[in-house]
């Protein structure tokens, strides 16, 4: 059920296409999902809302290859304009519509408003833009109006925009930046990924609370903020047999990871983690930084040399009133070859606890089902007795 569901989705989600022809050629192409948003208010209340998808959007006839204008329902367009920067272009959206024809008789104003956001990332004109992250363009009015206030937000997927001659978007692609965020913790030596980790970090920090007075023992969880929120550093040349990598947060807060490697295989040898007393420990009676030492013996999250580690179940270390907690942990170190999260697998105990349950499973299934037919045949034979037919 939930894979239908997930299905339908996906499908739901596959991106609108829109093509520019000129002398019957394709010189702009455009594709995206999503909505824009109108709200307007007057004197701080809302009075209208509405929300309009680009799957229902149809293009303008009078498009050209550097004005694309998508016609929304109920007046409301928007455009995408190309203008020249040196060899690149750069994209501006432009929204207009006509508040009366959007909102209905609750907003009286008929004078189409006209709003730009900020230009898309600049990018080369021999090829297309990309970007499958979600991002949201604000639309601004070019002149405030005087009787409403409007608020215009497009939320864009899956885009991707070229004004170009050609039949199909252009094979060279300027990413957007949030498409390129890494989506791991890594370590780069040149341009090769040394090491790659994953998961998702929490801390449970005991610290003394001052509230109303009273100084209480409390524990306060923090969530590690993910890979494209945090800052990760490292230290990982190819050749070396220590590599380390720093998750960075809250600007002055850390996990510290040290690897090993011996032979054929590699493991954590000592992670730390270094925290603050800030605003992220509400009340805190103490000040400057705590850094807690985890020292682990040479087999802790051991992994094969050609191989990876992983532990989808938690992995806690507690100490000193710190605990660090991960799920879905996944690491790799000293990949001279950048293989990545391939080759061989070492698992965590836990992980091997619940992965033994499919086959569990499937055994007493089969083991079911011999005994379904034992059984049918013992009455099948016990019949054909009765009946006198021979029996084989
Ligand atoms: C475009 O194609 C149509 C039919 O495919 C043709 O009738 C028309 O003359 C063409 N126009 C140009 C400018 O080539
Ligand atoms: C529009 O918003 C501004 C600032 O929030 C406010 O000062 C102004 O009164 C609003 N205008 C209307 C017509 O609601
Ligand atoms: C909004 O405020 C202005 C002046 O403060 C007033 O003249 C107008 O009637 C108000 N409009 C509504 C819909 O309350
Ligand atoms: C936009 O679409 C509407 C129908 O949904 C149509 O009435 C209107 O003329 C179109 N506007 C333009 C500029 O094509
Ligand atoms: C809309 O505004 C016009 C002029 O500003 C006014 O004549 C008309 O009565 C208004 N209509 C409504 C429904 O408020
Ligand atoms: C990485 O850099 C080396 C030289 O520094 C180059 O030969 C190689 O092609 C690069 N690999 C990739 C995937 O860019
Ligand atoms: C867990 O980690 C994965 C991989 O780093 C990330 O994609 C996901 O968003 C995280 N989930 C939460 C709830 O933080
Ligand atoms: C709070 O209490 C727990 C358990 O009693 C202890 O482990 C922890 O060190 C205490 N925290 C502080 C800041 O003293
Ligand atoms: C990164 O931070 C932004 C802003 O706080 C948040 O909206 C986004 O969900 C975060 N990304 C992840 C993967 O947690
Ligand atoms: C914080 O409160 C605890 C418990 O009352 C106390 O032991 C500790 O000395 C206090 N720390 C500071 C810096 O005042
Ligand atoms: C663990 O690493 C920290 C720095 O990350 C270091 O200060 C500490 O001495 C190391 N401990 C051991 C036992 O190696
Ligand atoms: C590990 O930590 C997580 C989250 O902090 C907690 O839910 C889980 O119960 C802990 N597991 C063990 C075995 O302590």
């Amino acid at each position: 059920m939930k894979i239908f569901i997930f299905a339908a989705l996906l499908a739901l989600a596959v991106a609108k296409n829109f093509r520019v022809k000129k002398d019957n050629k394709t010189c702009a192409l455009l594709s995206l999902d999503g909505n824009l948003e109108l709200t307007a208010s007057q004197n701080a209340s809302q009075v209208g809302k509405e929300d309009l998808p680009f799957s229902g959007a149809t293009l303008i006839a009078d498009s050209t290859c550097k004005l694309i204008k998508l016609n929304l329902s109920k007046s409301a367009q928007v455009w995408f304009q190309f203008d020249n920067d040196q060899q690149n272009w750069k994209v501006t959206p432009v929204s207009t519509f006509i508040p009366e024809q959007v909102f209905g008789d609750a907003v009286n104003d008929t004078t189409a408003l006209v709003l730009n956001a900020k230009p898309l990332e600049v990018f080369p004109m021999t090829s297309s833009y990309l970007c499958k992250s979600s991002a949201q363009l604000n639309f601004v009015p070019r002149t405030e109006p005087k009787d409403y206030n409007f608020t215009v937000t497009a939320t864009i997927n899956n885009f991707q925009i070229q004004s170009l001659n050609a039949e199909s978007f252009s094979t060279k692609e300027k990413e957007c930046v949030a498409d390129t965020k890494p989506k791991d913790y890594e370590c780069k030596s040149g341009n090769k990924t040394v090491i790659m980790m994953e998961g998702n970090f929490t801390l449970d920090i005991s610290y003394f609370k001052e509230e109303g007075g009273k100084v209480q023992n409390v524990t306060k969880t923090i969530i590690v903020p993910a890979p494209e929120n945090a800052t990760t550093e490292g230290s990982c040349d190819v050749k070396a047999t220590t590599q380390s990598l720093s998750i960075k947060f809250f600007d002055t807060w850390a996990i510290n990871f040290v690897f090993t490697k011996k032979d054929s295989s590699y493991s954590v040898t000592n992670t730390s983690v270094v925290y603050t007393f800030d605003d992220n420990l509400p009340g805190h009676n103490e000040t400057g930084s705590v850094t807690v030492n985890f020292a682990f013996s040479n087999d802790y999250l051991k992994a094969s040399a050609d191989g990876y580690y992983i532990c989808n179940a938690y992995l806690n270390n507690t100490k000193n009133g710190v605990t660090l907690s991960s799920k879905n942990f996944k690491y790799r170190a000293f990949d001279e070859n950048g293989k990545g999260f391939e080759g061989n697998v070492s698992e965590c105990s836990a992980d091997e606890d619940t992965s033994s349950v499919v086959p569990i499973a499937v055994g007493a299934a089969l083991a079911g089902l011999v005994v379904i037919v034992l059984i049918a045949y013992l009455i099948g034979r016990k019949r054909t007795r009765k009946t006198g037919y021979e029996s084989v």
